[in-house]
């Protein structure tokens, strides 16, 4: 989404003036091309080189001694795409407010017309300040879409609101500030990873599901503005932000999660990789080794959870599965649309190691009830998400 786009980052004096090199590295490593502009209060906290040479362009601090074009904030202004002030000091945000130019940064924000997200990071008292918070209120009202601090212990040992959150938290926000919300007010229920089986207390029967393209699609559709919950399988990744996350553990616990969930949604995306079968009397206490014996577990299926789905879906509900295959993709997944009343299917063949389970990147067919389909060339699980949003969306309606 950044990529190619013309980004402006103000820094402003701040302790955490120094966390704005990591937000300079991730929003470089999108293919966006950054100019930073420093006021001279944030040049006693970090040096311009770094930002010089992570940035690939000169850092603007003055508007006259800088630069050999008097008119290089305007030009900076006019061709952004997007601002954003990390961290933004309480004078910043008064001047904005004022609309008060008398430095590069403030000159600079009275000419921009793209969104601006200003990231504000002081003491809590000083956050708290009724003209601070004033401040914040009126820019809101005028279109600038503020991040608000963290809460913790600050740097002058004070404990509460005013910490800049961390760099890869105002990265997501500002792409989700950037995306068209053309999921608004939809509510999204998506399922993810693998369940977990018990055969006795230390052991189980599982998947190779890592969660990562289930955790993409909630993320993909909480920045396009859906209500997302998700309803997790024991994985490793950090829950999405502002997505309600439910974690489970087998299938039993699933299905219970995911039917609770169904009458309020509009959309329900099954990524998770759920066990077909369970063992049918786990045991309580850990069963021992018996030399030379081999062991029978004795299995029984598991509810399916998109079938039961499929019969009581209503019908202004869009109701996506997924499949893994290792052959017949094509045959097994329009087998599994009618079998399971799906709308949708995403296909995807497991078993190498950029495709399906664990890998960052998928390659997926997504088949239609009405018997179309489209093949989507290997990309990364972000991106299949997208498509994947893309066409729900269209197909819904
Ligand atoms: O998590 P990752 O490492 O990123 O890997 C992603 C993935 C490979 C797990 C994912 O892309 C995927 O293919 N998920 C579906 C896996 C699966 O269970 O496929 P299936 O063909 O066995 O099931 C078909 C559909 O029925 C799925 O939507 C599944 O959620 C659902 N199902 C299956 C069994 C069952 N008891 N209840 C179900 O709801």
């Amino acid at each position: 989404m950044l990529e190619n786009k013309n980004i402006l980052l103000g820094i402003t004096g701040g302790i955490a003036a120094y966390k704005a090199v990591e937000l300079l590295r991730l929003l470089k490593k999108t293919g966006a091309n950054v100019n930073v502009i420093m006021t001279k209060s944030a040049l006693e906290f970090v040096g311009r080189t770094t930002f010089e040479v992570l940035s690939e362009n000169k850092v603007l601090t003055d508007l006259f001694s800088d630069t050999d074009s008097s008119v290089k904030h305007i030009d900076l202004a006019t061709n952004a795409n997007v601002v954003i002030i990390a961290p933004a000091t309480a004078n910043i945000i008064a001047k904005l407010g004022a609309g008060i130019a008398d430095d590069a940064l403030s000159t600079t924000m009275l000419a921009v017309a793209c969104p601006v997200m200003i990231c504000p990071s002081m003491n809590t008292n000083m956050y708290q300040n009724i003209q601070v918070q004033r401040n914040l209120d009126s820019l809101e009202k005028d279109g600038f879409n503020i991040l608000d601090p963290d809460a913790g212990v600050l740097a002058c040992k004070t404990v509460g609101a005013g910490r800049l959150p961390d760099p890869w938290f105002i990265f997501d926000r500002l792409e989700a500030m950037l995306v068209k919300k053309d999921l608004k007010s939809k509510k999204i229920l998506v399922s993810a990873g693998p369940t977990v089986e018990a055969i006795d207390p230390v052991r189980f029967v599982s998947n190779h599901s890592s969660g990562k393209m289930g955790y993409a699609i909630a993320r993909a559709a909480e920045k396009r503005g859906g209500q997302v919950t998700l309803i997790s399988g024991p994985v490793t990744l950090e829950p999405p932000v502002n997505v309600e996350c439910i974690n489970v553990v087998n299938c039993e616990e699933m299905a219970e999660q995911m039917l609770s969930h169904l009458d309020e949604t509009d959309i329900i995306i099954k990524v998770a990789a759920v066990a077909d079968y369970r063992p049918v009397d786990p045991a309580d206490s850990k069963i021992k080794k018996k030399d030379n014996k081999a062991l029978s577990v004795a299995m029984t299926q598991n509810p399916d959870i998109a079938k039961l789905i499929g019969e009581k879906k209503r019908k202004d509900q869009f109701l996506v599965g997924f499949a893994a295959e290792t052959d017949d993709l094509e045959k097994n997944a329009i087998l599994k649309i009618k079998k399971k009343n799906l709308d949708m299917i995403a296909a995807n063949l497991v078993g190498s190691s950029d495709s399906g389970f664990k890998a960052d990147t998928n390659k997926v067919k997504l088949f239609f009830k009405d018997g179309s389909f489209i093949d989507i060339p290997l990309m990364d699980k972000e991106k299949v998400a997208d498509i994947l949003l893309d066409n729900i969306i269209e197909k819904k309606g």
